[in-house]
């Protein structure tokens, strides 16, 4: 029994980690990582992005990204590849590279379909735009953006639809998990997407929370129930909620019951068909590191002990 076992119960494909080749080598972490029983997919946290996958231009390396993909295919899990198109993590030729419209379209659509086709058949999701918004819903200004225009979704998802078919392709971005602007915006995505006749099959909720103010399960709900509308799946696809650190023994109890309103939600929701949280121990999180004094967001502790509170809350949420 475990938090895949039971999401997979609850009719949702898998219950995934996030992780990092930095992080293999450490045999307990590993262990628990390929624990089928928690974790039925994982999400390379950097070696698929762009500046790991071509950091000069038609120089693709690919090492990091397959030693994902082999662990997965070792373990029997599925792998939500992430992310293709992203204005970070962008390697500085792109970044500042000074294209033209027609030049920068075909950068875009050489790196896509790269690396989807070699991918092709082992991404279960494709996180094809990441973050396209700002927080008033607007298109936030990339040099994707400010060269091609909003056109360049469509374009990145028409071209990873070319490459690999079957791969379902989604949006993902981060304070989209109850109604807003950004939400609506990404709504507008999905729809833009469609209308130029190209396929979306789904929107990632990145959902990075903090520890007492995370969105109720009904908002969550409602709002997957407005992208469903719009003949899209969702899914949970970053989960971490932070707290001050040290954290309380009372951020800690609010934190599970956090975590449970998400669960709750996905579960509610028959198309949200996955759940990933953004790595599973503290030792790893990528939290400290941006925010500063801020972590503990896990439901294993930097000593890879499970937090009984956290972890039965969510397996039961299920
Ligand atoms: C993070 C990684 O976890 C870190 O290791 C890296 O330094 C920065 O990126 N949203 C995303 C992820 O879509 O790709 C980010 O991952 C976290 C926020």
């Amino acid at each position: 029994d475990g938090f895949n076992t039971r999401a997979v119960a609850a009719g949702k494909a898998y219950f995934g980690s996030a992780t990092d080749n930095g992080e293999l080598s450490d045999a307990p972490y590993l262990a628990g990582l390929s624990n089928t029983a928690d974790f039925g997919q994982i999400t390379p946290g950097n070696a698929m992005k762009w500046d790991a996958i071509e950091p000069s231009r038609g120089t693709f390396t690919y090492t990091n990204g397959d030693a994902i993909v082999s662990l997965a295919e070792k373990n029997g899990q599925k792998v939500r590849c992430h992310t293709l198109v992203w204005y970070s993590q962008l390697p500085n030729w792109v970044k500042s590279g000074g294209f033209d419209n027609a030049t920068l379209i075909s950068i875009m659509k050489n790196h896509i379909t790269n690396e989807v086709t070699h991918y092709k058949g082992k991404c279960f999701h494709w996180d094809v735009v990441n973050e396209a918004l700002n927080e008033d819903g607007t298109y936030r200004s990339n040099v994707f953006y400010d060269t091609i225009g909003p056109a360049y979704i469509p374009i990145a998802f028409a071209t990873a639809a070319a490459a690999d078919p079957a791969a379902k392709l989604f949006y993902n971005d981060y304070n989209i998990e109850s109604a807003g602007a950004k939400s609506t915006g990404a709504q507008n995505i999905v729809k833009l997407v469609k209308q130029y006749g190209a396929k979306i099959d789904g929107v990632g909720m990145q959902a990075h929370f903090i520890v007492g103010s995370t969105p109720s399960q009904a908002a969550q709900t409602t709002n997957m129930n407005a992208f469903v509308a719009l003949g899209v799946e969702v899914a949970i696809t970053e989960l971490d909620i932070r707290t001050t650190t040290p954290a309380t023994a009372a951020a800690v109890t609010q934190q599970a019951k956090d975590y449970a309103a998400t669960v709750g939600a996905c579960k509610a929701v028959t198309k949200c068909t996955g759940f990933t949280i953004w790595d599973y121990t503290d030792k790893y999180s990528w939290i400290p590191s941006v925010f500063s004094g801020q972590g503990a967001a896990l439901p294993w502790d930097a000593n890879l002990k499970k937090k009984d509170e956290v972890y039965n809350a969510i397996l039961s949420a299920w």
